[in-house]
């Protein structure tokens, strides 16, 4: 296992990502672990990146035990920062940030003075090569018994290693695809330096998790979780139900700005496909009834759906745990599930970093003071493809797996303008007409996420001789990997003159459609 200290950094996910795909096992724990509190012994710490400047008096720093277990330790950006800042303290030249692409010039010191070793963490890497650069502080000299193995015009010591021991620090980011060869990097430093496992696959994660689960839980607690129908509430509840069986209850809220017969679906699959002890509560009216009137105010949209959900699921998870009680499963419900994956989190959380909040996504954070329910997140650690990778291993059917990401504010932010009964209609029909064509198309995988969406206006047609004066739909769907940058689907001609017939020709309403040809950034993927 290699460990992972984080500092903050927005990448620092991506370091066990890197892992992960080279079949390593770790862990990433806050910087500020203490070792002695660990029931095993790391093969190899990484020291993250991080917002911080070594200077300053608050500045986190690693449990000095660290640097006394005699494992190879890379540090990162600040993990750099870190390691000069042990071995040498006053070794940095001061604030001066750099971010973005910068050449890298790797100097190689042979079976010299330094010993081969320090030439270890470049095998396989050509002598010139580009990297992501993103840190504030640089050095100003080399601490002790350390010499430069890496440059770039900027940094006279973008990387550096010790001459007798496995310490390594590099300025630059390894873990980003803007570091082509970072892979490569990381792989000389677990696989070779290291000398850690390869062998740690999704089938393991699964047991793992299994394990880390009852632990947590006991075997008696219980747990409870909103489903959507989603991957990451499925994937995550279907964890849970091989965990702990009934003594998880899933929750599915249907807020009336779901797809089309979608609770139905949904609760069909879970229950009888994968045995989950599923609940389903028919809040449609509420939520509708709430909606009235909001016409141009997306967030507030969110937060009316966001507030009734918390709302309506904590009277359903009182209800339940009143049954629960009665029962022979004993105890109060405790915990709470959620899917929540990696991308949720830094898309939500601002840190002192760049990753400011974009939007108030409603699955994260939103979980009331007052429920005193303890947090499961299983997936926090995971994007969007491994979750789908280890819905496959827990034997989810392929079409859920599979299935695009839908909004937990549902169609109401497909809506643009008020949310009325009507207009939910009209939005779902086109939606429905949308995707089936993209499945019988066999595009369905190869778009990440497609919908079509309301727009607010009304624009002239002419159908069967008569002008008409209706609603215009606007059809969505991107490509994208991480759902942070996305680029518009090239669908060609002749899907889309077929969907807009259709869709014209069987929702009543419509009179038009167009196509949304906005990439993100600038535009989001959703509409509102
Ligand atoms: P945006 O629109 O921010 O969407 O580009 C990125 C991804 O997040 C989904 N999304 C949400 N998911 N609650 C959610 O659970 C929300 O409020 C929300 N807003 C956007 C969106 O569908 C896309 O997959």
């Amino acid at each position: 296992t290699i460990l992972v200290l984080d500092f903050g950094s927005q990448y620092s996910h991506l370091i066990t990502r890197r892992l992960r795909e080279l079949n390593v096992y770790c862990e990433m724990l806050p910087c500020t672990q203490k070792l002695a509190e660990l029931d095993w012994t790391p093969k190899g710490v990484i020291l993250s990146g991080g917002p911080y400047s070594v200077y300053w008096d608050d500045a986190p720093h690693v449990d000095p035990a660290v640097f006394e277990l005699n494992v190879p330790i890379l540090g990162i950006c600040y993990g750099l920062q870190e390691i000069a800042w042990t071995f040498g303290k006053n070794v940095l030249a001061g604030e001066k940030r750099e971010y973005g692409h910068a050449y890298l010039k790797i100097k190689r010191h042979g079976d010299g003075e330094a010993g081969g070793h320090v030439d270890k963490l470049f095998k396989d890497v050509e002598d010139d090569v580009e990297v992501w650069m993103s840190h504030g502080d640089k050095l100003s000299h080399l601490p002790e018994d350390f010499v430069s193995v890496a440059t770039t015009s900027n940094a006279p010591f973008a990387g550096m290693a010790h001459k007798t021991k496995p310490l390594y620090g590099i300025q630059f980011h390894p873990e980003v695809t803007h570091t082509p060869k970072g892979k490569v990097i990381l792989k000389n430093f677990a696989v070779d330096i290291c000398q850690a496992r390869t062998d740690w696959t999704m089938g393991k994660f699964v047991d793992q998790e299994i394990a880390r689960i009852r632990a947590l839980v006991g075997d008696k607690g219980q747990v409870i979780g909103a489903v959507s129908g989603g991957v990451d509430s499925t994937v995550a509840a279907k964890l849970m139900q091989e965990a702990i069986g009934d003594r998880f209850h899933a929750v599915l809220v249907d807020n009336g700005v779901l797809r089309l017969n979608e609770a139905k679906q949904v609760k069909e699959t879970l229950t009888a496909g994968l045995g989950i002890n599923l609940t389903v509560i028919d809040a449609s009216e509420r939520f509708l009834g709430r909606l009235k009137g909001v016409t141009d105010d997306p967030e507030k949209k969110r937060k009316i759906i966001g507030n009734t959900f918390i709302e309506v699921f904590q009277e359903t998870a009182k209800n339940i745990a009143a049954e629960a009680q009665g029962s022979s499963k004993a105890g109060d419900i405790e915990w709470l599930l959620q899917g929540t994956l990696y991308p949720d989190v830094i898309e939500s959380i601002s840190f002192k970093g760049p990753s400011a909040t974009i939007k108030t996504h409603h699955n994260v954070g939103g979980l009331p003071k007052d429920m005193n329910l303890k947090l499961i997140e299983p997936l926090r650690e995971l994007f969007k493809d491994e979750v789908r990778e280890l819905g496959t291993k827990l034997g989810i059917p392929e079409e859920l797996v599979w299935r695009h990401p839908f909004p937990g504010p549902g169609i109401a932010i497909r809506i643009l303008g008020e949310v009325t009964p009507e207009q939910v209609r009209i939005a779902r029909e086109a939606d429905y007409i949308f995707i089936e064509e993209i499945k019988a198309a066999g595009l369905y995988r190869k778009v990440s996420q497609a919908f079509a969406a309301l727009l607010p206006v009304k624009a002239v047609g002419v159908m069967g001789d008569q002008r008409v004066h209706s609603q215009v739909i606007a059809l969505r769907a991107v490509e994208t990997s991480d759902f942070m940058t996305a680029d518009w689907y090239p669908f060609d001609g002749a899907f889309l003159k077929n969907v807009s017939r259709r869709i014209v020709n069987e929702v009543n309403g419509v009179c038009r459609v167009v196509y949304d040809i906005t990439s993100k950034p600038p535009g989001t993927i959703e509409m509102e």
